[in-house]
């Protein structure tokens, strides 16, 4: 048995979710309020038997104990397991040995910084050194519940005095300085505390566990901030100040603004303002992106007034884009045919505060003018227009043309048609170009990317009988084997008003997690080729399975393309219409119970949709089983089989 399967064998789906979510027994099944989207009557169902979950409202999805904790502790997979292998008490085989270690030293050196940071709080509490400390905090209007909830602390004014508590509570002096607490003194003559005489800010990973620190002066000094500097814990480009208090607020609100500063957040939060982050005084980085981007997809930057216009900020805003998650949409070409589009599917605005205030000086001000500061946030493009034509000038053609070179690829990455062509009709006016030529010109210069051919992985030297794959498992290895062909599933499964192919296809957790990475790679230009790359991001375990696929796939017959693409196109509709009928067999539970008095009102509708869907994309099956059966008997005579 897989470690995946013995997890979840041995955790009750209703445990799991339980502290999460209220849950109310509901005949033989369980209901909540959905904790992915507000809702006042619950529509959120877990089915014991099948140990699974699905939202049967707005946000229409589903899964199992794996998915319920990636997508609730918003973290991978890999991370995922983990928590629910230590909850189920299964051993995790470590990828190696090397990782094992790794892992413990990581853990050691967290323990190191929980442990300053506990000494720091208590510091702050009862020293009498922190007296000015507690004086200067409260004059920056921090009340002590916030204090209490960042955990901020004191660093006495003295060489050694966090050195000293540390071993006395046994930490090596070597594991102390690894963590990044102390610095080694240049005639090796010992260490010294790097924090002193500083009010200090636990910055803590998205679990809330601390990795490191900010450390302010008191009053005016230099430098007014002092960072941990780059440990194997702590990387100040991949962390987001405040993200493990904010995740819930940035859920529910739907958004996450993000400030500068550390000051800003606990303002924020201390006022209940629950979504804000700080990306900690440097530009936006991919990573504390990809941090927030599970999330949510909108988002707010509030800048201090002196950064909003500089280079950095606009390589933040050019980076959000690039890393923002596009969604494919189906397009009708005039002559009936449907053609794909990529397109952003992230809301990124951006505020400009008044001059000379930062975020912190606004809330405490008011908060009220806070919430209407961040709700008149301008688009990001418009930001652009602004910002990307400023040194130029448009009344010659040079400036104009680079006007057009500048503002065009991003117009065509616009997700609203709408909005495209207000902005269309913005830059005509700016260069003076009628719209309709200018957008040809836009899409001349943008075409789509093609994607290239597929190497295919060398064959393993000895060939063993062709593996057996499940549907699920046949599906996966198809996409993984030929992501050139998911463009055109995805275009099939659209005529059907079907959505692209996706995670929440598959049922074992594994299997989601690698095809939604795999798309992810493949969108953000990751090679097709590169399927060895690919898989050296994924975590060990998913690892194994994308390679048992790969070698599954190579050991079937190869046939011509046209039967290929037929083949993957059947088994992805044979998987989809697998779960939607299992979708209407769950209903028709919920249907029966007894003490859920609307809930013929609330799946009659839904079973009926679902009906639909199945039926019309069985009649989809069956005409192409009807024109390939005909394809095929012309293909092979036309292509060798084994050809490609
Ligand atoms: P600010 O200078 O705006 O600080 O830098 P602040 O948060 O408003 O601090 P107060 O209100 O004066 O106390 C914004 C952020 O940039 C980083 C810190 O993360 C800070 O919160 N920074 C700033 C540094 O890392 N080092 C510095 O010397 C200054
Ligand atoms: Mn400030």
């Amino acid at each position: 048995m897989s470690v995946v399967d013995q997890v979840k064998d041995r955790l009750d789906i209703v445990e799991v979710i339980q502290p999460y979510v209220p849950l109310k027994k509901a005949g033989r099944n369980y209901k909540g309020l959905c904790p992915f989207h507000s809702e006042k009557t619950p529509s959120f169902v877990v089915f014991p038997e099948t140990g699974t979950w699905h939202c049967f409202g707005a946000c229409g999805t589903g899964g199992d104990i794996f998915s319920f904790v990636m997508k609730r502790e918003n973290v991978e997979f890999g991370e995922a397991l983990k928590i629910l292998a230590q909850r189920a008490g299964v051993e995790l085989e470590p990828a190696s040995p090397q990782a094992a270690e790794a892992e413990k030293r990581l853990d050691l050196l967290r323990s190191i910084v929980a442990a300053a940071a506990n000494y720091f709080q208590h510091l702050l509490l009862n020293s009498d050194e922190a007296g000015r400390a507690r004086a200067y905090l409260e004059r920056r209007g921090l009340v002590p519940d916030t204090i209490d909830r960042f955990q901020v602390g004191y660093a006495l004014d003295q060489w050694d005095g966090l050195l000293r508590f540390l071993t006395s509570k046994g930490y090596g002096v070597e594991d102390i300085h690894e963590s990044g607490l102390i610095i080694a003194r240049e005639d090796g003559s010992g260490h010294y505390d790097r924090f002193r005489g500083r009010i200090v800010f636990p910055i803590k990973d998205q679990r809330g566990r601390a990795i490191g620190f900010g450390g302010r002066v008191l009053g005016d000094g230099q430098p007014k901030y002092l960072n941990s500097p780059q440990t194997p814990l702590f990387d100040k480009s991949a962390l987001l100040f405040g993200l493990d208090q904010a995740k819930a607020g940035i859920r529910t609100a739907g958004e996450a603004v993000i400030v500068e500063g550390y000051m800003d957040v606990l303002m924020a939060h201390q006022h209940g303002i629950n979504n804000v982050v700080a990306q900690m005084g440097t530009a936006l980085t991919e990573e504390q992106l990809k941090l927030l981007k599970r999330l949510t997809q909108r988002f707010v930057l509030a800048l201090d007034s002196d950064v909003a216009g500089d280079q950095a900020t606009l390589r933040g805003l050019d980076l959000a884009r690039q890393v923002m998650d596009r969604e494919v949409v189906p397009v009708p070409t005039p002559r009936g045919l449907i053609r794909f589009e990529e397109r952003l599917a992230a809301d990124i605005r951006i505020v400009s505060l008044p001059e000379g205030k930062d975020p912190d000086e606004v809330i405490r001000e008011s908060p009220s003018q806070w919430v209407e500061l961040i709700a008149s946030a301008k688009p990001v493009m418009d930001y652009y227009f602004d910002a990307l034509t400023a040194d130029l000038d448009l009344s010659g053609a040079k400036g104009k043309a680079e006007a057009v070179r500048r503002l065009g690829p991003l117009l065509a990455d616009m997700g609203d048609r709408v909005q495209r062509t207000h902005y269309l009709q913005m830059l005509g006016r700016m260069v003076q170009v009628d719209e309709r030529s200018l957008w040809q010109q836009i899409q001349q210069t943008t075409g789509p990317k093609r994607p290239s051919r597929v190497e295919r992985p060398s064959r393993p030297a000895e060939a063993r009988e062709e593996a057996v794959l499940d549907l699920e498992a046949h599906c996966l290895s198809f996409a993984l084997s030929y992501p050139q062909l998911l463009e055109h599933v995805d275009a099939a499964l659209a005529t059907s008003d079907e959505g692209p192919l996706s995670g929440e296809d598959f049922g074992r957790p594994d299997d989601r997690a690698i095809l939604d990475s795999w798309r992810q790679w493949l969108a953000e230009g990751g090679s097709q080729d590169a399927r060895a790359e690919f898989c050296d991001h994924l975590d060990g375990n998913l690892q194994e399975r994308v390679l048992s696929l790969i070698e599954a796939q190579e050991k079937r017959p190869k046939v011509a393309d046209e039967l290929l693409r037929n083949d993957v196109l059947d088994v992805v509709t044979r998987l989809r219409l697998r779960n939607l009928q299992r979708r209407i067999h769950e209903m028709r539970f919920l249907l029966d119970d007894p003490e859920d008095l609307g809930a013929a009102a609330n799946y009659g509708p839904l079973i009926t949709r679902t009906a639909v869907r199945i039926r019309r994309m069985e009649r989809a099956l069956n005409e192409r089983s009807i024109s390939g059966r005909r394809q095929h008997q012309d293909a092979a005579v036309r292509v060798p089989v084994g050809e490609e």
